[in-house]
């Protein structure tokens, strides 16, 4: 799938590996659209980069599906003149605002936990499940019939299984590559993940950069080496049904 002169909807867009992703992708030539609740950053990221190539349709949940509908619609009319070829999950969260239990409340809730799967898990569907719908009704772009692709952001703490909502919810999202690279491949629309390991962001700032180091290099992963490897994955076809680990060495 070549990048120039389509749209992609990047959720996460505003702050971090989204918001580099945002970055490279409007370098390569694309219309891109931000999907976040953090109208202050996304606000300032189109600002910087350009109405004409970069648009937020206002403060988007991912685990809203009305609000998803209406912002994938006025995307379409936004960029009315390019074809929307694909989605970029990258909003999360690590922990809720919710209490914990136990001693020193630091076990999970379920609380907590229903709030990590929701924003996680249930948001990157809602978005991938419309998006889908929509390459859909595209034209097969290449002599592979390829219509579209979606890009997941699961994690070395869902895989190696460490923390029980953001691991769970992690984990989810790595496990939903397979089946949903299955059920949308006779569509010609290709579903990958990828699992950083640690990454240089406001996600790891906020926990004082207590995240270890990768193995080698011995250090966090920049936003650009992660939007660099979503670039490759949509230009790469055969890359389909599988969770792609970033994180030099590391593991949770
Ligand atoms: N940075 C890392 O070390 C690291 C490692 C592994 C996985 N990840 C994953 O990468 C993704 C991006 O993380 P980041 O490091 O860029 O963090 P970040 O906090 O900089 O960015 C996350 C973005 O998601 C948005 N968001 C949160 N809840 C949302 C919701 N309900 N609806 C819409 N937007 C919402 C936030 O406003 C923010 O802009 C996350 O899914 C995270 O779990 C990050």
């Amino acid at each position: 799938m070549k990048i120039l002169g389509y749209t992609f909807i990047v959720t996460g867009g505003a702050s971090g590996l989204g918001e580099s992703v945002v970055r490279s992708l409007i370098e390569q030539g694309a219309f891109v659209a931000i999907f976040d609740i953090n109208v202050k950053l996304a606000t300032t990221l189109v600002e910087e980069l350009g109405k004409n190539k970069c648009y937020f349709p206002s403060s988007v949940d991912v685990t809203v599906e009305d609000q998803v509908n209406i912002a994938v619609q006025k995307t379409l009319q936004y960029f009315s003149t390019s074809t929307l070829r694909g989605a970029i999950l990258s909003s999360g969260i690590v922990f809720s605002p919710m209490d914990g239990y136990g001693p020193d409340k630091t076990l999970t809730s379920y609380s907590q936990f229903e709030h990590i799967i929701r924003v996680n898990l249930l948001g990157t569907y809602c978005v991938a499940q419309k998006v889908a719908q929509e390459l859909l009704r595209n034209e097969p772009v290449n002599d592979d019939g390829e219509r579209g692709v979606i890009i997941t952001v699961s994690s070395i703490l869902g895989l190696d299984g460490t923390l029980v909502g953001y691991g769970t919810s992690k984990a989810g999202i790595a496990g939903l590559t397979l089946p949903l690279a299955k059920e949308l491949a006779p569509q010609g629309i290709r579903v990958m993940s990828i699992a950083p390991g640690p990454f240089d962001t406001p996600i790891v700032q906020r926990q004082n950069n207590t995240a270890p180091t990768c193995l080698y290099p011995s250090r966090y992963g920049q936003p650009k080496e992660f939007s660099d490897l979503v670039v490759q994955v949509i230009g790469m076809r055969m890359l389909n049904g599988s969770v792609i680990r970033l994180d030099g060495a590391l593991k949770a």
